[in-house]
């Protein structure tokens, strides 16, 4: 038998505002037109005044607690993807063990921007295979209408507020690529290409700053890198592009999606797409993806999942699961 790290739970969060392209129109040389067909965006969710990344984790776990029919006293571990915490420190995974009630066990972030939820899943698959928890909360969740350049309509058109979470539990299969749980995971990270995707501020330069990005320098990387990584991460678990049920992808941008998709010989109608209510969420997007896939019927039990994203860094990764 093989330990797997089986998904029980899924639940997400998205804050109440939602704010449709046309509200650009207004402030800035753009066009809800424009977003539209060159990202796919129509709509993305704004974090109230005061309400914070930890907020809309807690309310994420508490919904994949709920899925999973579980309580807090359950959980082992708390691993929390953001690059928008509340805090400098402390995580605000521990904000959430809080928020929760949880008294035990551990909790921290991993910081890994668009990729972040990736390597989230990749940690919390570590720590179930090697014993060190049996059952995990794996949270994306950010704010990152709080570090836009409102006056840059390259960049803030694109990006939104929300939060989702997975309840990922150890059991024990017969350890064949037709188990249930993460299969296989890859991760990748290239610092050479630092400065396409960046905040210029931070704790050490004493400012907060801004998000700044070459988006079409991110994009030519996105689809290869993307394509390839869902394909090292299939062969990793004995599988093919031919065995995947679902894509479901970081939402950055639909041409990105469909680009990888094509690459990979995957038709669109099996990909989760839910980047025009959304936009880009970065290390919130692929937990709220697989939320929302299965609150539409789209993912069920059995189904093979290969998740893939790409971010600043740049970083980049895929988990195959079988959900
Ligand atoms: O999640 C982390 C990873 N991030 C991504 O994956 C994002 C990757 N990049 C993208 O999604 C796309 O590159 C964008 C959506 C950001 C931009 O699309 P693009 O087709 O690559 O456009 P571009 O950056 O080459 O810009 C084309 C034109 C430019 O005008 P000129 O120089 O051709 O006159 C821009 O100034 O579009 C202009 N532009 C806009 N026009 C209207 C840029 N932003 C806007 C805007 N409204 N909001």
């Amino acid at each position: 038998m093989t330990c797997r790290a089986v998904v029980t739970g899924v639940g997400h969060y998205l804050p109440e505002r939602v704010v449709p392209n046309s509200e650009f129109e207004a402030t800035l040389d753009t066009s809800d037109e424009w977003i539209r067909t060159r990202s796919g965006i129509e709509r993305r969710h704004f974090a109230a005044e005061g309400e914070t990344t930890s907020d809309m984790a807690a309310h994420a776990a508490r919904a994949a607690l709920t899925d999973a029919g579980l309580s807090v006293s359950d959980i082992d571990a708390i691993v929390l993807a953001t690059s928008t915490a509340d805090l400098t420190f402390p995580s605000a995974a521990t904000m959430v063990q809080h928020a929760l009630g949880m008294t035990k066990g551990f909790a921290f972030d991993v910081q890994a921007v668009c990729a972040g939820f990736i390597y989230a899943l990749s940690n919390a698959h570590a720590l179930i295979v090697s014993g060190q928890a049996e059952r995990v909360l794996v949270i994306g969740a950010e704010t990152f209408s709080r570090i836009m350049d409102w006056t840059d309509r390259s960049t803030c058109v694109l990006f939104g507020d929300g939060a989702g979470a997975l309840v990922l539990e150890a059991q024990d299969q017969p350890g064949a690529a037709t188990d249930r749980g993460i299969l296989s995971t890859d991760l990748h990270s290239d610092g050479r290409f630092k400065d396409l995707l960046y905040v210029d501020g931070g704790v050490s330069t004493q400012t907060t700053g801004h998000l700044r990005m070459q988006g079409n320098q991110v994009f030519r990387h996105a689809v290869e890198k993307l394509a390839s990584t869902a394909e090292t991460a299939l062969e990793r678990a004995g599988l093919t592009a031919s065995d995947v049920d679902w894509i479901v992808p970081h939402q950055a941008n639909i041409r990105i999606i469909q680009g990888t998709a094509k690459k990979m010989g995957l038709p669109m109608e099996r990909v989760v797409v839910t980047v025009q209510d959304h936009g880009n969420t970065s290390a919130a997007s692929i937990p709220l993806a697989l939320s929302v896939g299965k609150e539409r019927g789209q993912i069920n039990p059995g189904d093979l999942i290969v998740t893939e994203a790409i971010g600043g860094g740049l970083a980049w990764g895929a988990v195959v699961l079988r959900w």
